[in-house]
């Protein structure tokens, strides 16, 4: 069998089980879960509706491209979430012609980001020269094994405190530019909830024209932040500032799971420069892939829709406030910009820390170390635990309850 196999790790959720496994929860409390990034807010009505109503669609083989329907209502989201209409704002683009994406080459539909982000590597790498992939550490495991899959070899940038948990791209060598051949971003992160800057994701631009490398920028939890008036930046919305309508070598990657609490639709995009997603879709229909007819009829539904992004967004704000009121005075714990985590330091070792909440208080949270890999005898997810507040409000509050009894009783 292929031997990249091997370099596949066990996936973080398996570690949990089995470190969880040499304990025993006290039965008379509840199990409470903050482990899994699994959205459980309500699916919108409207979107379930829409599915209901198209289940005639499953006599139809669905085509790889998708529907210009689909493509149409994702290309005017993108275009107004992230502002790639406005003519330029930058003063050093003189440029007055409009941006835009191009609903029939530069968007595919895809089956959920993890699916994407796994072939686009396949589809990406050149493997007659010896190739690199960057990616941060921490990291959503998918980059790896994509990598691997792919004949690649995988450098990992730490996410650091010191820098708000974005990579320090200053410091890479001119060679490893050059071997780059594809740069993964994710932004907001999974687990810090860090933003990618536009004046970084403008010099990571220059960096890709000057190195000829793809910029993948996962941002699949560009709809879950904090506060209202500031909206997570993207990829597309920082080449749009440059003028550049065709969006080269950069190429974005969105979902419904957490938008729009679907994560059973698998329904997402990957946006971007044509070039590459002529050849990806290509790619992709020898990979057998296409969305089921009436899941993208729903998605038309879901991306046309933003009120229930709103109030999804408020229902996790007014989980952040109660649980970080509960955790703040015993706990190393700040609020992120975006997305649903919380990456607290830990004052033990951050295992012991999820193993004993377990065998304390029935509450199950992911060690940091577990998202990240060691490099240079330094993981960066170490003493670190990443909490999801996906939960109803009141296991959240219930549980943070604990985990700050569990820490003051350490
Ligand atoms: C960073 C990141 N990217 C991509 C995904 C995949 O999401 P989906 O395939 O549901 O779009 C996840 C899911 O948890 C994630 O955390």
């Amino acid at each position: 069998m292929n031997p990249d196999l091997n370099k596949l790790q066990p996936y973080p959720f398996e570690k949990l089980k089995a470190l969880l496994g040499q304990v025993t929860p006290p039965k008379n409390l509840a199990h409470i879960a903050l482990s899994i990034g699994e959205p459980k807010h309500t699916s919108p009505k409207i979107v379930v509706d829409t599915l209901n109503s198209n289940l005639d669609k499953l006599s139809n083989y669905p085509s790889t491209i998708g529907l210009p329907e689909l493509r149409e209502s994702i290309a005017n989201w993108s275009t107004k979430r992230f502002n790639l209409d406005t003519n330029n704002s930058s003063p050093t683009n003189l440029s007055s012609k409009k941006i835009g994406l191009c609903p029939d080459s530069q968007v595919l539909p895809v089956n959920g980001t993890r699916e994407a982000l796994f072939s686009f590597t396949q589809a990406i790498i050149d493997r007659t020269s010896s190739p690199l992939v960057i990616s941060p550490n921490p990291f959503y495991q998918i980059y790896e094994g994509a990598a691997y899959l792919a004949g690649a070899e995988l450098l990992l940038l730490p996410c650091l405190e010191e820098n708000n948990f974005i990579p320090d791209y200053e410091n890479i060598s001119e060679a490893t530019w050059q071997a780059c051949q594809l740069l993964f971003i994710c932004t907001p992160s999974n687990p810090t909830g860090s933003v990618t800057s536009l004046s970084s994701l403008k010099t990571l631009i220059a960096l890709s024209d000057k190195y000829n490398f793809v910029i993948a920028s996962d941002e699949c939890y560009s709809e879950i932040y904090c506060n209202e008036a500031q909206a997570p930046v993207g990829l597309l919305q920082a080449c749009a500032e440059l003028g550049r309508n065709d969006y080269k070598n950069c190429v974005v990657f969105h979902s419904l799971s957490k938008r729009s609490n679907l994560p059973g639709l698998r329904s997402g995009f990957v946006a971007g420069d044509a070039k590459i997603l002529n050849k990806y879709l290509q790619y992709r229909t020898y990979h057998g892939c296409a969305m089921p007819i009436q899941h993208q009829v729903a998605s038309i539904a879901a991306w046309n829709d933003e009120a229930h992004v709103i109030e999804n967004r408020k229902i996790y704000q007014k989980k952040f406030q109660k649980v970080l009121e509960i955790l703040e005075p015993s706990l190393d714990i700040k609020q992120t910009q975006a997305s649903f985590y919380l990456w607290p330091k830990t004052p033990i070792c951050d295992e012991l820390f999820a193993q004993k909440l377990f065998e304390q208080q029935h509450v199950t949270v992911l060690p940091g170390s577990y998202l990240s890999r060691t490099v240079d005898d330094t993981n960066p997810g170490e003493n670190r635990v990443r909490m999801a507040l996906v939960a109803p409000e009141a296991d959240c509050i219930e549980a943070a309850k604990r985990i700050r009894t569990f820490v003051e009783g350490l």
